[in-house]
């Protein structure tokens, strides 16, 4: 039995008609860009995570750097992130022409360390870009009060945090603007690439709406120069279909984190995730910190279980960014973690026996 890091297929399988359909009446109808799907998905979206404006977008890389842009980041700014995230969340910031400062992480969440951003403001800085990574949302009061302090812009990348929440806000409900991915992979993936801009600004949704459609507000009064980043209705269709099922299969992704911590108690060798309790926590990844990291990894490999690394370097490692940046010094904790995290096989469809034979294999490695 092979088991696989996530398995699309079978959450496909499980709503086929329903995807089937969707996708049918798009192409019956042509609406391929933009149109009465991309609008009904924006509107149930804004609403599921509690903001006025929801902007479909191409992928989740245009919606965070579409973001910085309208409100008003650019050249000469820095914009604080993590160092630990995928190198969309910097790359956006540089293509907005700022510069990315980073910030070490919080061991235990592993999201951007509260207590440390200050020191990583100047006078150019401008707006900070907390990531939820794994699902976990940032400690978004500290962060928010931090950047209210210094009359900073929030903007928060939570691709990978769909569902997720904190008290009575969703990830996302935040910041002046947040952006998601819908890459496939996603906890709420499209069927290609997609992203969105979330915010509850009027001026930051009708500026963000137009730069993503050429710069336009009617089809020939193009007002400033824009691009092309635009939701398509096949996409929006399937995201639809997909929405009705995220607290489920959030519920779902809970209860096996709950399980493989359980199981890997008392492994000596492994760390599992803090469980927070009140759906803070969306379990995009589940992920251990493991001694000899790597061998673990090839023997789950042997077995036929997949794992990732998510990052096995942080962005200040990376040769895009390492010049500006001492890793091992700047960033003893993310570094400290990119040696050692493992990011175990979790999605809905889980069984309770594939996760207990992942289990099951660890254990074998470490006894
Ligand atoms: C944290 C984070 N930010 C941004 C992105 C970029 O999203 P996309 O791949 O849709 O451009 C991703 C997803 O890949 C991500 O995981």
């Amino acid at each position: 039995m092979r088991i696989p890091m996530v398995d699309l297929h079978a959450q496909y399988l499980e709503i086929k008609e329903e995807i089937d359909n969707a996708i049918g009446e798009v192409i019956q109808k042509s609406a391929f860009v933009q149109g009465p799907f991309v609008e009904k998905f924006e509107a149930s979206f804004a609403d599921f995570v509690g903001t006025k404006h929801c902007i479909g977008v191409g992928n989740g890389t245009d919606a965070l750097f579409i973001a910085l842009k309208a409100l008003g980041v650019g050249p000469g700014d820095e914009v604080i992130t993590a160092v630990n995230t995928f190198v969309a969340t910097p790359e956006a910031i540089s293509l907005a022409g700022a510069r990315p400062v980073f910030c070490d992480v919080d061991p235990e969440t592993m999201t951007i360390d509260p207590d440390l951003i200050e020191e990583r403001m100047t006078e150019r800085t401008r707006a900070i870009v907390p990531v939820h990574l794994f699902g976990r949302v940032a400690a978004m009061d500290r962060i928010l009060a931090e950047a209210r302090n210094r009359g900073l812009k929030v903007v928060e990348d939570a691709a990978q945090a769909h569902g997720a929440r904190l008290g009575d806000r969703a990830a996302g409900a935040f910041g002046d603007a947040s952006t998601h991915s819908f890459y496939p992979g996603k906890n709420l993936g499209a069927y290609g690439d997609a992203g969105a801009i979330l915010t509850s600004d009027d001026d930051v949704a009708v500026w963000a709406r137009k730069f993503a459609n050429h710069g336009r507000s009617t089809k020939f009064g193009h007002e400033f120069s824009g691009l092309n980043s635009r939701l398509d209705g096949i996409q929006a269709a399937v995201l639809s279909v997909k929405l009705v099922y995220l607290e489920r299969w959030c519920d779902l992704r809970r209860e096996h984190a709950r399980s493989y911590s359980r199981l890997l108690q008392g492994i000596e060798g492994v760390v599992c995730p803090e469980l927070p309790e009140d759906g803070e926590h969306v379990f995009h990844l589940y992920v251990i910190r493991a001694q000899r990291r790597d061998a673990l990894r090839d023997h789950l490999a042997s077995s036929g279980i997949a794992t990732g690394i998510h990052y096995p370097k942080t962005m200040a490692d990376l040769t895009a960014y390492r010049d500006q940046w001492d890793a091992d010094r700047d960033f003893p904790v993310a570094t400290r973690l990119r040696r050692e995290i493992l990011s175990l096989p979790l999605y809905p469809e889980m069984t309770a026996e594939q996760i207990e034979r992942v289990v099951a294999e660890i254990r074998e490695f470490y006894f």
